[in-house]
């Protein structure tokens, strides 16, 4: 899917946000290897450390749809451009780092790199050593 498509569906998705104390909205939309598109907004809490991203909020429902394999994720927001914090780009590591990451202020100013550009050597656990 080209990426101005997908980053189309987050801009779609954004006004269903809930951010009422940043007002910092933002869309997500994560597309599968299969071609499937979910999408995800940021949802704010009181508690403001129990916020969760758009980006996550993707994910989690995608995982939870039973979807594993991903391609690519576009992120938008209401004020220029929302690279994944932090906390998303390792929490989409766990489910690999070759996915393409799109993100920028409007479809005509689109930056197209991947997961593992934006979190070079990032934390990876071997599955059962804990
Ligand atoms: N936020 C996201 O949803 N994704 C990002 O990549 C950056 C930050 C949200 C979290 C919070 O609701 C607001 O933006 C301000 O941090």
């Amino acid at each position: 899917m080209d990426p101005k498509e997908l980053y189309r569906k987050a801009v779609e998705t954004m006004p269903k946000a809930y951010a009422p104390f940043s007002n910092f909205t933002v869309g997500a939309a994560l597309l599968t290897r299969d071609g499937r598109v979910i999408t995800g907004v940021n949802v704010e809490n009181s508690s403001l450390g129990a916020t969760i991203c758009a980006e996550r909020t993707a994910f989690v429902k995608a995982i939870s749809e039973g979807e594993r394999d991903f391609e690519a994720i576009a992120v938008c927001c209401n004020d220029g451009t929302a690279w994944p914090c932090g906390i998303c780009r390792q929490f989409m590591l766990e489910f690999g780092e070759d996915l393409t990451v799109i993100a920028g202020p409007d479809e005509d100013n689109l930056t197209v790199t991947t997961l593992k550009e934006l979190l070079p050597h990032g934390f990876r656990l071997e599955k059962g050593e804990l």
